[in-house]
């Protein structure tokens, strides 16, 4: 933290349509997580911050509430387009302050760009309902009104997808917008809100404003203007943000990650099945709420995917995402990378091995980020902790089991239910599969990793608290329904009575 190096690139919260300062002055370090360079100063911002841009919020929603749906959604379809021009600008800015490699982050930029796109077309939908009266010449019907200021509190590791997910749905159904960034991604958050601006959406619709989770993060939740709040992250956040929501009785979406699972039957296409699990295990160095963590494996296979497992991980190269010879990025920051490492300890305590890696990469130029090796972990069973808690890194425990019904009960035995596969080429056993694996999003012969846009994300259980995100379920949460009935039938009908 500094406010010295005026030399090093200053970057502003945005708000009522103004680039601005913390009102203190206060501004936070950026660091490149692959090499520690410093990328630039965020605003440290504080409770008179997210007043400021509440308040903008809530004037330009006045205005905002009563812009044509379609119009709305010709600003998100400029939006797409300008993030479409600037995706490998956008993405090179991502890979730098957040580490996931070059190609992922062109995805995370193409996922807003599905979002955009998306939302702009539901802009000439917005579907309500109209339904017959039990009483003649009386109409009614259903309409979507927006709820108000919404604040979308983001996580790190999709800094552009996961806030168009939340932004732009709640923008298309005509809410205005207080967005704070983690406290590891307000340069990404700042490339997106420039779009929005360029793009022509009036002051105060957008706001941002960067800093920690005590400090805006839950001032904003507690803040009596704010409506609805759309929170990514960590279980145990998103408990005392439900629950200091529930004291005003707002509106909360949550989306608190998984601890998914990859099954692989003895009639899988093990080649196939290797590759879905090395994708969805190290791919965004397991930092996906969506990562598969565990692999459920029939016993008559186990042996020898394990083998050819760790073959395949000797081979992912550890790098700057920028180099395109990189498999596995850093992870976001030192304190993650020794949690991650603290389960090792966790692991062997309880009777589990450590296959491969299990420790930090620091050899050559890797000292100078916070890298850890692909990590593969044997002998698991399913009570242990490490079969059990979201590790949110690139580590993979090997489980064994000897039927579908096993495998299944193993799968939805977490406190978590976001994502879950399996590698079958068994007709019968991907339809009993997709019938009982209790996640919200359910792939068979792909990993766990990859949702679309325009399906419902999110999962059950200790995931979330029961709200979808994109998809259809997006304007669910980001509306509410006003019942309207037209009376012309000229005298008083009672309905219920009459
Ligand atoms: C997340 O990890 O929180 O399905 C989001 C996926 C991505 C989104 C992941 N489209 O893996």
């Amino acid at each position: 933290m500094s406010t010295s190096s005026l030399d090093q690139k200053q970057y502003f919260n945005y708000i009522g349509g103004e680039w601005v300062s913390a009102a203190d002055g206060r501004a936070s370090e950026n660091l490149d997580p692959a090499n520690g360079q410093l990328l630039g100063y965020f605003p440290r911002s504080a409770q008179v911050d997210v007043d400021r841009a509440v308040a903008a919020a809530r004037a330009a929603w006045r205005d905002w509430r009563l812009t044509p749906a379609p119009k709305r959604g010709e600003i998100l379809y400029r939006v797409g387009m300008l993030l479409t021009e600037r995706k490998e600008e956008i993405a090179r800015a991502l890979t730098s302050e957040m580490g996931k490699v070059l190609v992922e982050a062109r995805g995370d930029v193409q996922e807003g760009i599905d979002m955009a796109f998306y939302m702009a077309g539901e802009g000439r939908r917005l579907m309500g309902a109209i339904v017959p009266s039990e009483l003649p010449n009386k109409a009614a019907y259903g309409v979507r009104e927006p709820i108000g200021v919404v604040a979308c509190i983001t996580p790190w590791n999709f800094p552009v997808a996961i806030p168009s997910w939340k932004s732009m749905a709640a923008l298309i159904a005509g809410n205005t917008v207080v967005f704070k960034p983690a406290t590891d991604t307000p340069l990404s958050a700042v490339k997106l809100v420039e779009v929005f601006a360029d793009a022509g959406l009036p002051p105060g619709v957008l706001n941002l404003v960067a800093g920690t989770g005590p400090e805006v993060g839950m001032p904003l939740v507690s803040h009596p203007d704010v409506a609805a709040i759309s929170f990514t992250g960590s279980n145990q956040v998103g408990r005392d943000v439900n629950v200091e929501a529930a004291r005003q009785l707002k509106r909360v979406t949550l989306e608190l990650g998984g601890k998914n699972a990859i099954i692989v039957m003895d009639d899988a296409d093990l080649d196939l099945a290797l590759d879905g699990i090395i994708w969805s295990a190290f791919g965004t160095t397991g930092q996906r709420c969506t990562a598969c963590s565990r692999l459920i494996v029939q016993k008559g296979v186990r042996a020898q995917l394990e083998e050819r497992l760790l073959e395949r991980m000797a081979s992912l190269r550890l790098g700057h995402g920028l180099e395109a010879t990189t498999d596995v990025g850093p992870v976001i920051n030192a304190g993650q990378r020794d949690r991650i490492h603290s389960y090792m300890a966790v692991a062997t305590g309880e009777g589990a091995h450590i296959l491969a890696g299990g420790e930090a990469a620091r050899d050559g130029d890797l000292a100078h980020g916070t890298f850890y090796k692909p990590t593969l972990l044997g002998g698991v069973q399913p009570q242990m902790r490490v079969a059990r808690e979201e590790i949110f890194g690139p580590v993979l425990s090997v489980i064994e089991i000897e039927s579908l019904e096993e495998a299944i009960a193993v799968n939805n035995d977490t406190p978590y239910g976001l994502s879950s596969s399996i590698f079958t080429s068994n007709v019968n056993t991907a339809e009993v599969a997709k019938r009982d694996l209790a996640s919200g999003i359910v792939y068979v012969n792909a990993g766990t990793i990859g949702a679309e846009i325009q399906l419902p994300f999110g999962g059950v259980r200790g995931t979330g608290n029961g709200h979808r995100e994109a998809g259809l379920g997006a304007l669910e949460f980001f509306t509410e329904w006003k019942a309207i009935y037209v009376d012309y039938s000229g005298r008083l009908q009672r309905a219920q009575i009459d």
